[in-house]
């Protein structure tokens, strides 16, 4: 029988509750009109803890993975869930409670759960070949039927893939299908090594490139263009002592400067370069693409302080929410200075993540971004609801960043949105031409709706909400795969 969950910000309210049901929903209640070019599956995952934490509290990116598929075809929408069946989740569910401690460290793991695999693949999903990968950045992926979301189980692309650990955000050459994608830690925990790898559409590895770090750190999204790949490392660095020790994985340090490593992707890793910036977050990658003459831009959220609080400094400090600074940021390299040829301009002037492009320009010049986005001067139910929730967003918006317009939509004091996806209007349409798609929670009211937008018209508010006839808990990542996919 399981415990209640605890009281704390991580386990409560309409957010965080977890919502631990798999199951099923035909043909979704629809106020508006779903556009009937609206044809394939929005994955998603959340991490969703099946059982109360073992030390009493735990961090959201400790949940089980359960994916969200939305099947959409002429109009109509149904809906399925289940729990990626890790072996994680699996020895658990054998003694009904949790069996793992601190996140991402296995020393302070229950005994029960010596031997057994710690993927949760709780943060993205993306369909790879005919395969649905789960994804968490500290294992290899765990492959799903995308039909069913039966759990086929962990998946080493048939034993091409030389590290225990494979990101939860891979790039997909829009051209040819590849997948783009690395893994940190990559010989083992708390080690700087990081090794790229391009799987081709039909699961073949093309290549493969190796090299260290200055420091290990936290590499949690990247970038691709046509001709470099640009790793952000975050100033958050594993430590195999205090691992050790029952410390938590990762430790913010206020000390150590933005790095990104870039790298020809016509090299063998000798050739990397290393670009510094003054000590901040860097968050999603938006887009990047280069201008074939060695300049390569690179949009993503940059925040000027620790945003995971959950992961402080070493003196256990981490700076209230209230007083970061945050916005979508162009970084400029440049090539052919041999110095730090690093710059930075701000695209918006709010504080945004989650950023999704139209995928068929991923790694080329585009214009068209989709985030959802904080702006606490409009009104919020505070008398309902307290404080505003981690990862809080009341904006779901569309970003030129060409031309710097953004257009958004803010539904009502008592609602968020969670990770967009663009969806083009047909194959052919113009870039940023469809539709954006992402769940609403309705955080008074306890229940989640699916919206509907056109994405050059986001200000307008949604063609469609789907109402769920449940509640769905905060989710990370997801994608778009089109039903000739
Ligand atoms: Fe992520």
């Amino acid at each position: 029988m399981t415990r209640p969950f605890p009281k704390t910000p991580e386990f409560s309210g309409s957010l965080y509750r977890p919502a631990r049901f798999e199951g099923s929903v035909f043909d979704l209640e629809v106020e508006g009109r779903v556009p009937e070019d609206i044809h394939g599956t929005f994955f998603q995952v959340a991490p969703d803890p099946q059982f109360p934490p073992m030390r009493g509290n735990d961090i959201f990116f400790n949940g089980d993975g359960a994916v969200h598929a939305f099947r959409f075809a002429n109009g109509a929408v149904d809906f399925q869930r289940r729990y990626v069946m890790t072996d994680r989740l699996k020895a658990q569910r054998a003694e009904r409670e949790s069996l793992f401690g601190l996140y991402r460290n296995g020393y302070t793991n229950d005994p029960r759960a010596d031997g057994v695999h710690m993927g949760t693949a709780n943060t993205n999903v993306v369909q790879h070949n005919g395969r649905l990968l789960a994804l968490k950045e500290d294992s290899p992926p765990y492959a799903l039927d995308p039909v069913t979301l039966e759990t086929h189980g962990l998946f080493d692309f048939d034993g091409q893939l030389t590290s225990p650990t494979f990101t939860a955000h891979p790039k997909f050459d829009p051209e040819t299908g590849a997948m783009l994608c690395f893994g940190y830690e990559a010989k083992g925990e708390a080690t700087p090594d990081i090794v790229y790898y391009e799987i081709d559409s039909q699961g073949r590895k093309q290549r493969e490139i190796w090299l260290r770090g200055p420091y290990a750190a936290m590499i949690h999204d990247f970038a691709v263009t046509r001709n470099y790949i640009i790793f952000p490392l975050m100033p958050l660095t594993p430590d195999l002592d205090r691992i050790r020790k029952g410390g938590n994985h990762f430790e913010w340090q206020p000390g150590l400067e933005q790095v990104f490593g870039v790298l020809p992707r016509d090299g063998d890793g000798t050739d990397v370069r290393w670009f510094t910036a003054p000590n901040g977050f860097q968050g999603h990658t938006l887009n990047a693409f280069d201008d074939g003459r060695g300049r390569i831009f690179v949009d993503m959220p940059v925040t000027d302080g620790n945003i995971f609080y959950f992961f402080p400094q070493s003196d256990g400090h981490v700076p209230p929410p209230e007083t970061l600074s945050s916005r979508m940021m162009r970084w400029t390299f440049d090539m052919n200075n041999p110095g730090n040829a690093l710059s930075m301009a701000p695209i918006t002037d709010f504080a945004c993540e989650f950023p999704k492009c139209d995928p068929r320009y991923s790694g080329h010049e585009y214009r068209h971004g989709f985030v959802i986005g904080m702006d606490m001067t409009r009104p919020f139910d505070a008398e309902r609801l307290g404080a505003p929730p981690f990862q809080f967003f009341n904006l779901l918006s569309h970003v030129d960043v060409a031309t710097r317009r953004v257009k958004s939509w803010f539904a009502d004091a008592q609602t968020c949105f969670q990770e967009p996806v663009f969806v083009p209007r047909s194959a052919n349409a113009p870039e940023g031409e469809g539709w954006v798609i992402a769940l609403a929670n309705r955080l008074v009211d306890q229940t989640t709706d699916l919206v509907i937008l056109d994405a050059q018209h986001m200000d307008e508010g949604p063609v469609a909400v789907v109402h769920l006839p449940v509640r769905l808990r905060m989710s990370l990542h997801g994608s778009w795969v089109p039903a000739a996919a």
